[in-house]
């Protein structure tokens, strides 16, 4: 990312330092180095904050997400996410989109006036986010972790992504947001109906975050008319409960020319106060 300069400049993940990009290598003061990857990213994951050795999504499962997505069944979500953006959010402060993925919803936000970041856990995700997204800032990282200064962030998207509560807080800006995108109640039962003999509904009632104010809840609803069984299939691989669906599932699905299935999603928006 050569063109425009981060304005929440990312820190080393070893000492907390800030990271100065100079031609295509992050340093920081104490001399830590992170190239530029030719597609764009940094990787700024330390061995140390890896749990396995190719942690997050599968390129199986991020392959089968951009395809989905690409596809635009999740349209009306982001409809919504970006007039909720637009309605309250400073439009000229850093965005970070926490488990960015391949940076579908990530780069929905680039304006000319504002900077974009999505970090991921998953190489395979990152990867072919910064290939595609070339104005959003991506890189490799934990959400455990995040290389971003105290209060210098005006806008999280948490997208089915892990919340780091106290992480996400200590990053925010006063009078900043987070967003946050989680199952409601009857997301994909149909396609878990085929999986589960007792297929549950989400529980929705457990609010995961507490120290900031939750401003806006609103559930979206709406029934996806699937006509090839591709999508189908590449739905289901984004799913956790994908590994759970035998041969005969897989089978049945295969052929399938029709399918109906509703997305429901629970989008809340939380405030951090001054
Ligand atoms: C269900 S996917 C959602 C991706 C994207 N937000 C979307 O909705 O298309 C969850 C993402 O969180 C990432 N992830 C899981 N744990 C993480 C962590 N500790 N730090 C950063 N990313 C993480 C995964 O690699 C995966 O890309
Ligand atoms: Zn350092």
């Amino acid at each position: 990312m050569t063109n425009n300069t981060p304005t929440a400049d990312y820190l080393c993940p070893l000492c907390n330092e800030t990271l100065l990009l100079t031609g295509k290598t992050y340093r920081c003061s104490n001399n830590h180095c992170f190239d530029e990857a030719k597609e764009g990213y940094v990787n700024l994951l330390p061995v140390q904050h890896k749990h396995s050795k190719s942690p997050g999504d599968n390129a199986d499962m991020v392959n089968a997400r951009r395809s989905f997505l690409d596809n635009g069944y999740y349209q009306p979500l982001i409809d919504k996410l970006k007039s909720l953006y637009q309605e309250f959010a400073n439009t000229n402060l850093a965005i970070f989109d926490a488990g960015c993925g391949e940076g579908f919803y990530t780069h929905q936000y680039k304006t000319d006036n504002n900077q974009v970041y999505g970090i991921d856990i998953s190489k395979s995700a990152v990867k072919i986010a910064a290939k595609r997204y070339k104005n959003c800032h991506f890189s490799v990282g934990t959400l455990s972790h995040l290389p971003f200064a105290d209060n210098s962030i005006g806008w999280i998207n948490s997208i089915y992504a892990p919340i780091l509560e106290n992480e996400f807080t200590r990053v925010l800006k006063a009078d900043s947001y987070l967003l946050t995108v989680t199952p409601a109640e009857k997301h994909l039962i149909e396609l878990k109906s085929l999986i589960y003999i007792d297929a549950k509904e989400h529980d929705t009632a457990k609010n995961p975050i507490e120290n900031l104010t939750l401003i806006n809840e609103e559930k979206l609803n709406y029934t996806m008319e699937f006509n090839n069984s591709n999508d189908i299939l590449n739905l289901l691989s984004m799913t956790p409960f994908a590994f759970k669906a035998s041969a005969e599932v897989i089978e049945e699905l295969k052929s399938k020319q029709s399918f109906s299935c509703q997305a429901d999603f629970l989008i809340r928006l939380y405030e951090k106060s001054p």
